[in-house]
């Protein structure tokens, strides 16, 4: 038996006490939760009794964990646009890192930690869990086996996502702050891009989407209907706060797989109901175990994130999502962003001279944006409507 993985987590948010405390505390062969950071003092507190740590293990600073010689993994759990510069000190620090979604609030940022991951040699995974949900294991499986032959398209629809905020003692609202999430639901629930991107099996090339606000005066975005491209495949994902349906449709050229989930809700609020295949020899429904309310769920999910993470570092393979994985999907989501504000289809990756490739959202100001594009009109991420307002 190895020795467990000595892991500091940064950021002693809901995403960390909630979700990643629980999963290195069912892992205690691989982990051993050694320290905490938060400048919070109410988080990094409430860390500290859920974990049971001395307050030597504990720090106001994130500098100071990484300065300690008994971790060896830095869990980063802080909103997005604070990961760059802890995910390089990380890294300069000798550490491995275990990142949040998204990687980073722009594709500038999120090359600069992969370059410093890939520098020091260090392992770089990030937290995209939901490809270890059983029915979408279950549906890569279906389509590696040629059950329905060559993917075509793949529909994933999230419109009901839940707006949940933010830890109460820090910024709980710093979701709906374009500089700090890098977008709204779509940056939030990025999920869905990379999960239809893992459906088709094949890497996204072109991006085309449309958003609005989900209340008249938001800054980010409540609404992304976007189309990813990859050479011969095509998805749609349409993502959404509110009510709206969800489920997941995979259609090939020899049968089709559906994902549906309680009341045609959306994944991770409604719990997986069935896995229907349908091909020439009729329709069936796979034996899949029932689907889980959403806490067991993302809970299961990040446990097998750490699990595949520890698995990465202790063999030295490739984590499930690398670093440079969730470059490109970021890439992907900020050129949704870009399409809406054109009105025009955008390819990927964007030039690294570009603005919106610098700054992600809080950049497309700089870009000739029509006065009819709804980003405008809406006066998303800072752009001004046309009357000025
Ligand atoms: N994979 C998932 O399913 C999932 C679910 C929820 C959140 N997330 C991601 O996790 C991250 C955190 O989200 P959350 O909901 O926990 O946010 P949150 O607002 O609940 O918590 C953020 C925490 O970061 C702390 N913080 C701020 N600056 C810091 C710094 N410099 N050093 C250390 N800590 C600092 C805050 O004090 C706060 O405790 C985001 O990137 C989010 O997208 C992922």
């Amino acid at each position: 038996m190895t020795t467990p993985l000595r892991v500091g987590i940064v950021g002693c948010g809901n995403v960390a006490l909630n979700f990643h405390v629980p999963a290195y505390q069912a892992e205690p062969d691989r982990f051993t939760v050694t320290a905490l950071a938060d400048p919070t003092p109410e988080r990094l507190e409430l860390g500290r009794t859920n974990t049971g740590l001395t307050p030597e293990q504990v720090h106001s600073d994130a500098l100071a964990l990484l300065a300690r010689e008994d971790v060896d993994v830095v869990d980063v759990c802080t909103p997005q646009h604070l990961h760059r510069d802890l995910v390089i000190a990380a890294a300069a620090a000798g550490k491995h890192i275990l990142c949040e979604k998204p990687l980073a609030a722009t594709p500038a940022d999120a090359a600069a930690m992969v370059e410093a991951a890939d520098t020091a040699d260090v392992v770089l995974g990030v937290v995209h869990n939901y490809l270890f949900f059983p029915e979408i294991i279950a549906a890569r499986a279906l389509i590696d086996d040629g059950a329905i032959g060559e993917v075509r398209t793949v529909a994933v629809d999230m419109l009901g996502v839940v707006d949940s905020p933010g830890a109460a003692g820090y910024r709980p609202q710093w979701r709906h702050d374009p500089a700090a999430a890098g977008g709204g639901v779509l940056m939030d629930m990025l999920h869905g891009v990379y999960l239809a991107e893992h459906l088709l099996a094949e890497p996204v090339e072109r991006v085309s989407a449309y958003v609005d606000a989900a209340t008249p005066g938001d800054a980010v975005e409540g609404l992304a209907l976007c189309r990813l491209e990859s050479a011969r495949r095509a998805a749609l994902v349409n993502i959404g706060w509110g009510f709206g349906p969800g489920g997941i449709r995979i259609n090939g050229g020899k049968g089709r797989i559906v994902l549906r989930y309680r009341d045609e809700g959306t994944i991770p609020w409604a719990p997986f109901e069935a896995l229907r295949l349908t091909t020439e020899a009729g329709t069936e429904t796979l034996g899949l175990p029932a689907g889980q309310e959403l806490v067991p769920l993302v809970a299961d999910a990040l446990r097998a994130t750490v699990a595949d993470f520890a698995d990465a570092v202790t063999v030295g393979r490739a984590p499930a999502a690398p670093g440079r994985a969730a470059l490109h999907t970021l890439e992907a989501t900020v050129a949704a962003y870009t399409s809406a504000a054109l009105g025009r289809s955008v390819g990927i990756p964007l030039p690294v001279d570009s603005p919106v490739h610098r700054r992600g959202v809080t950049g497309l100001g700089e870009l000739d944006v029509p006065a009819t594009s709804t980003v405008r009109t809406r006066g998303l991420f800072g752009l001004a409507t046309p009357n000025g307002s």
